[in-house]
């Protein structure tokens, strides 16, 4: 059946780091467009593709069967149209985004991405003038003005069964072991899976720690007859030395100081802990980096559902017009919210987040007490 609907023709691009749970969105998206009677054109690679443009046609067949695939169809990249490394330069490349989409006669550019995409996406509204919608998808789960983004869940699934094999690991030889998990500088996914994976330390970067208190932590169970201990470690977690010397943030495990004039390559920040630890406790510590594990592989069922509901309610609201928003999860609703409320903006974990009790009542360290 054929609608009368306000869009005509959408594309459709997933930018920034991929997730699983991006094909089904995709496929949420492309399927209710096309119930609307809405033409769908693939964006390769991001923004990037859509620079250079690479696109693909997209009918029914192209998005059946994609559902539960990890990744991405489309493929994605972390460039931003503003800032484009062009032949050795980086370059705006805003004007030729908006060209390229006018020539494909793209009445909405659909966005699937995380806090970075929100923004890039919003930078092409409001300086290309062009109408964007985007979708809150990432592992990290630090998208503003969402309960949830599509691929957390999967994400702690992933670092839960992880924190799950340390344990029976770490118990036959009484080790401490430091279990890094990623989440950019936000710590949802450490505490998500810290908690669910029953974590004795859940260091996250909203919460500095103070590495005494966390060695005490650890000499206290030992002392109480449990001689083994699993620490969850946010990428970002910052000690309150480090906070209190107000560092420029930066997640990445080998961050690169400027000494003078010497570049240094820092210890991995998992690494380090686990050496501090174990001289403090005379424990013998292991470390385990999860990585981009946690990225790979199908979606769970909870992020199938959740990146199809939103992606269907992405087609229904082009359908009526409403552009320009990112479709939320509020209270279990999909709910349109003002771009211009999410592009720029990272939903940290508050101090006083249920979470963060809940952590506390189970007798987990979170550094800090
Ligand atoms: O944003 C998702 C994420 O996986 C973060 O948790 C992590 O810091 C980053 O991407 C890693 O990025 P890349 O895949 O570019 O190394």
């Amino acid at each position: 059946m054929r609608h009368r609907t306000k869009t005509r023709s959408i594309g459709i691009l997933t930018a920034g780091g991929d997730c699983p749970g991006l094909n089904a969105a995709i496929r949420g998206v492309a399927k209710a467009a096309m119930h609307y009677g809405i033409k769908v054109t693939g964006i390769q690679d991001g923004f990037r593709g859509l620079v250079e443009n690479r696109v693909v046609p997209l009918d029914d067949k192209d998005v059946s069967g994609i559902l539960t695939r990890g990744g991405t169809e489309l493929g994605c990249s972390r460039d931003k149209p503003h800032k484009m490394p062009m032949g050795g330069k980086v370059m705006d490349m805003t004007a030729v985004a908006v060209g390229n989409m006018k020539r494909l006669k793209l009445d909405c550019l659909v966005c699937l991405g995380g806090n970075g995409t929100q923004k890039n996406a919003l930078h092409l509204h409001k300086v290309g003038r062009v109408n964007v919608l985007t979708l809150p998808k990432t592992i990290d789960n630090d998208v503003a003005e969402t309960d949830l983004t599509f691929g957390f869940d999967s994400g702690m699934a992933i670092a839960t069964e992880a924190i799950d094999r340390l344990h029976t690991t770490a118990t036959s030889h009484h080790r401490i072991i430091v279990c890094e998990i990623m989440g950019h500088s936000a710590g949802w996914l450490a505490l998500g899976a810290g908690i669910a994976g029953g974590a004795d330390v859940i260091l996250i970067p909203e919460i500095p720690y103070d590495l005494e208190l966390v060695a005490r932590h650890l000499i206290d169970r030992r002392q109480h007859g449990k001689r083994f201990s699993i620490i969850a470690v946010a990428e970002g977690a910052i000690s309150k030395e480090e906070a209190g010397k107000n560092r420029k943030k930066n997640s990445d495990a080998e961050v690169e100081t400027m000494i003078k004039g010497v570049r240094l390559v820092q210890e991995p920040k998992a690494h380090r802990l686990a050496r501090q630890l174990q001289q403090l406790t005379g424990v013998e510590a292991r470390v385990t980096s999860l990585g981009h594990v946690q990225r790979g592989g199908e979606p769970t069922p909870f992020d199938r559902l959740l990146a199809t509901r939103l992606g269907t309610a992405a087609g229904a609201l082009l359908a009526k017009g409403v552009l320009n928003v990112m479709v939320a999860l509020r209270a279990d609703k999909c709910v349109p919210v003002p771009l211009a409320k999410v592009g720029g903006v990272k939903k940290t974990v508050p101090a006083n987040h249920p979470w963060v009790q809940t952590a506390r009542l189970v007798s987990t360290s979170l550094g800090d007490q």
